[in-house]
């Protein structure tokens, strides 16, 4: 007879564990940025419909899809669309994206466990010199920390859904939240912080163009996880007396409420420690704000708290911003090693170590590409610029991919399971799902207007990165 399969024990944990896959880097530092560069409260409203009214429901797609096969993602293509060898190929992308995600998504966590123990070991003033984060991330250093982070995140998923996810969940989200507090307390209390508040909230309608539309639609999709298999993933070890539709809410909201709590964290910060910040010329990139631009407004915390509270600060920072990648990464590595433990057969042990080395090796592959392997590092030239390996995984995996899969799973909902088999799994422990207003509204824009918005999304992103043409 086939074991059972594995569950969270409650809904407080399945939340728990899902807002920490959603909430990441990208809530931390990305979602600020973004909305203060364009348009502030507007953008924040603009961001908030798209949660509501296009992720929300392809997230219960997802869970339901899950929930219903009981299985991986793999797996859950193959039975809802009875065996047929198309939507094998949707199933296939929805666990290499997961694998290629956790690959780039490990090197940057590695980078922030770098940060916080030169942190930690009272070397602040280094990390603001221009040259320190390439000298960094060439280092021979990086490969230790790869290894702490394949520890701890090996460590959790070892134990499984309840005693390993679920419980890391239990006790480092609560850990999130009590820092990103304590951080947004102490910011808010400096001098000049509104003027990042205000930055950050006041609404700036003339900076909302298609462009920006199109950045919020795919800053809330990989925010809540979409498209990477995890909530399939989830889905399938949630209880059938748990009402999809109300956890996924709960999810949607706390992401959503961290995200913009981090905004009154980061913006206060920079504007009170650097009153001479242009927002327009803040990075895009998560990556430069994090790694080059936060270091040098924790040294000038300095001159008001002395060396050790600045160390201190930044190192809380970094702390919060390592729970927060490690929860991801644990919800995306996840996914590849249930599909290995499905359909091999295999203890979760050894699925965790063949998907763990697979990661680890394509991992040093990135990060190599930052000047260590020349061949990794100039690997290819497209879209009018040169590109390293890493690159080139963020490019096709985080920026175009997520949307196409979103769109799979509307597919398969549209085409295959229908809506019947959807509204049947959704109703599973939620009493007044039927006939709700929610069903009505995922009936109607599921087999609508969202998978067209995907379909979209994917075609304008990937002709702009790969041949520079942009639709809009
Ligand atoms: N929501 C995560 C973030 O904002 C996205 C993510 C999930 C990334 C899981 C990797 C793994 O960073």
């Amino acid at each position: 007879m086939a074991s059972q399969r594995e569950q969270f024990g409650s809904r407080i944990g399945f939340i728990l564990a899902t807002a920490g896959s959603a909430v990441g880097i990208g809530n931390l530092v990305g979602f600020p940025v973004n909305a203060t560069k364009n348009g502030g409260g507007a953008f924040l409203l603009l961001y908030a419909v798209f949660v509501l009214f296009i992720c929300l429901p392809v997230m219960m797609a997802e869970l339901a899809a899950g929930r219903h096969t009981q299985k991986n993602p793999l797996t859950t293509y193959d039975v809802i669309s009875s065996n047929s060898k198309r939507w094998h190929i949707a199933g296939w992308l929805s666990v290499i994206t997961p694998f290629m995600i956790a690959v780039f998504y490990s090197v940057i966590t590695l980078w922030i466990l770098g940060y916080l123990s030169a942190i930690v070991t009272g070397n602040l003033n280094l990390l603001g010199s221009p040259e320190y984060f390439s000298t960094f991330i060439n280092s021979k250093s990086v490969f230790s920390y790869l290894i702490g982070v394949s520890l701890f995140v090996g460590g959790v998923l070892f134990f499984g859904v309840k005693d390993g996810i679920e419980r890391g969940a239990k006790i480092m989200m609560p850990m999130l939240f009590i820092m990103l507090i304590g951080l947004v307390i102490f910011v808010l209390t400096r001098e000049n912080a509104m003027a990042g508040v205000k930055y950050f909230l006041i609404p700036d309608l003339s900076k909302i163009d298609a462009k920006v539309i199109n950045s919020a639609m795919a800053q809330a999709f990989f925010s809540l996880s979409l498209g990477m298999g995890i909530l399939i993933t989830y889905g399938s070890y949630m209880k059938r007396t748990t009402s999809i539709a109300y956890s996924a809410k709960m999810v949607a909201l706390a992401d959503t409420g961290i995200a913009f709590t981090a905004g009154l964290l980061v913006l206060p910060a920079i504007f009170s420690f650097n009153p001479d910040t242009n927002p327009a010329e803040l990075s895009d990139s998560s990556i430069a704000l994090i790694f080059t631009f936060l270091p040098k407004i924790f040294i000038a915390m300095q001159a008001s708290i002395g060396y050790f509270g600045a160390s201190a600060i930044a190192a809380v920072f970094f702390l919060l911003v390592l729970v927060a990648a490690l929860t991801s990464l644990i919800s995306i590595i996840e996914v590849p090693v249930c599909a290995v433990i499905d359909n091999k057969n295999v203890s979760r042990p050894k699925a965790l170590i063949c998907v763990g080395m697979a990661i680890i090796l394509v991992a040093i592959f990135c990060t190599i590409s930052f000047g260590m392997s020349e061949f990794f590092t100039n690997l290819l030239s497209y879209g009018g610029a040169d590109k390293s390996f890493f690159d080139l995984v963020i490019d096709i995996f985080y920026d175009t991919i997520l949307p196409l899969n979103g769109l799979a799973i509307c597919a398969l909902v549209i085409f295959r399971w229908k809506k019947s088999g959807l509204n049947t799994e959704l109703e599973c422990g939620d009493d007044n799902f039927k006939g709700s207003l929610t069903e009505r509204y995922l009936n109607f824009s599921l087999t609508t207007f969202i998978p067209l918005i995907l379909l979209f999304v994917f075609i304008n992103t990937a002709l702009n990165k790969f041949w520079g043409i942009s639709l809009i």
